[in-house]
């Protein structure tokens, strides 16, 4: 018995400790956007939840690659972890395409209402399908048109302007209606497009504009707001195979907190970005709510697409939320 003890001791004393597992999390701007807050706050959530049981190696700014790779990445289990946004997700599940119809919702509190409901559950449930398991919704905010040609007032003011747009028909079939030269492209390589002229603008939310420092290619900001981005924190399947109850939990938890943390930062920039891309040379102009409608009016035609395409029963669904 005595030796017995002894061994256990000696064995408590000399085992190897347990090695963190490592999670490798990829996203598409720099560790200081809403994307960054997001990751470090899951990792810090899942740190006071689990101790060392995991440690996390940070790939902002694309260092994976595109959002699209990085996903692919997960299905196949060489990435374990991503905040990506919902215009590239609805190429994995569809059925996401219907949150980048511009216009369908109203403002932050309604987007977040529907996400955060019945609607935004159902869809999450659908990432299993899709090799991907889906844990929560962050977000961008509301998308803007940046771009180096005149302010953009009128849809007339949209004629021929080439503007990247994210790989989503939803997007481009919206700018193609409003006379605009779409241009899907993968994020890393916007700047760069931006830079040599290859396009005049793009669009994204004011988390984006201001993270990755869009004045330093694009003079003139449309205060828009044509589609709310939202974006979802997902791991790969195979490493929420690998985790017990209890890790689950935690990084249901962890989730929760990142999104807190995305939405802080989206509403501290939507308050504050404006006066900084101002300060910062770009020149910016608002739609009043009769010009915005005068865009949405021009989208009669592919509205009835979307209706077609996702069905007027979802879409009155989601403009029903409160
Ligand atoms: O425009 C995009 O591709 C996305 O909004 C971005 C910047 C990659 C963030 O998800």
């Amino acid at each position: 018995m005595k030796h017995f003890v002894a061994a256990a001791l000696l064995g408590s004393v000399f085992a190897a400790p347990v090695a963190a597992q490592e999670i490798k999390i990829g996203y598409a701007l720099a560790e200081d956007s809403h994307y960054g807050a997001g990751a470090r706050a899951f990792e810090e959530s899942l740190k006071a939840s689990l101790g060392d049981q995991f440690s996390f190696r940070h790939f902002p700014s694309s260092g994976l690659g595109g959002e699209r790779e990085v996903l692919e990445g997960l299905q196949l289990g060489t990435v374990e972890m991503t905040i990506a946004s919902d215009g590239t997700l609805s190429n994995f599940v569809p059925e996401v395409g219907v949150l980048g119809i511009p216009f369908l919702l109203r403002d932050k509190e309604h987007a977040r209402a529907v996400l955060d409901g019945e609607i935004g559950e159902e869809m999450l449930a659908k990432f299993e399908d899709a090799g991907l398991h889906a844990l929560a919704w962050g977000e961008q905010g509301f998308r803007h048109i940046t771009s180096n040609r005149g302010p953009i007032e009128t849809p007339a003011d949209l004629e021929g302007l080439k503007i990247r747009t994210m790989e989503n028909p939803v997007h481009i079939e919206a700018f193609r209606a409003l006379g605009a030269a779409p241009t899907p492209m993968a994020w890393p390589e916007v700047i760069g497009a931006l830079q040599q002229g290859a396009i005049d603008g793009q669009e994204n939310p004011l988390s984006v504009i201001v993270s990755a420092k869009l004045n330093e290619v694009q003079k003139n900001l449309t205060l828009d707001g044509h589609v709310y981005s939202s974006t979802i924190i997902l791991v790969s399947p195979s490493l929420w195979g690998r985790l017990d109850d209890d890790q689950k939990a935690a990084f249901e938890k962890a989730a929760d907190d990142a999104v807190v943390a995305m939405r802080a930062y989206v509403d501290e920039v939507d308050a504050s970005g404006v006066a900084q891309m101002q300060e910062a040379g770009m020149t910016v102009n608002e739609l009043s709510p009769e010009q915005k409608a005068a865009f949405r009016d021009a989208l009669a035609e592919p509205y009835k697409n979307y209706e077609a395409q996702f069905g007027k029963d979802l879409m009155d669904r989601i403009q029903a939320v409160e």
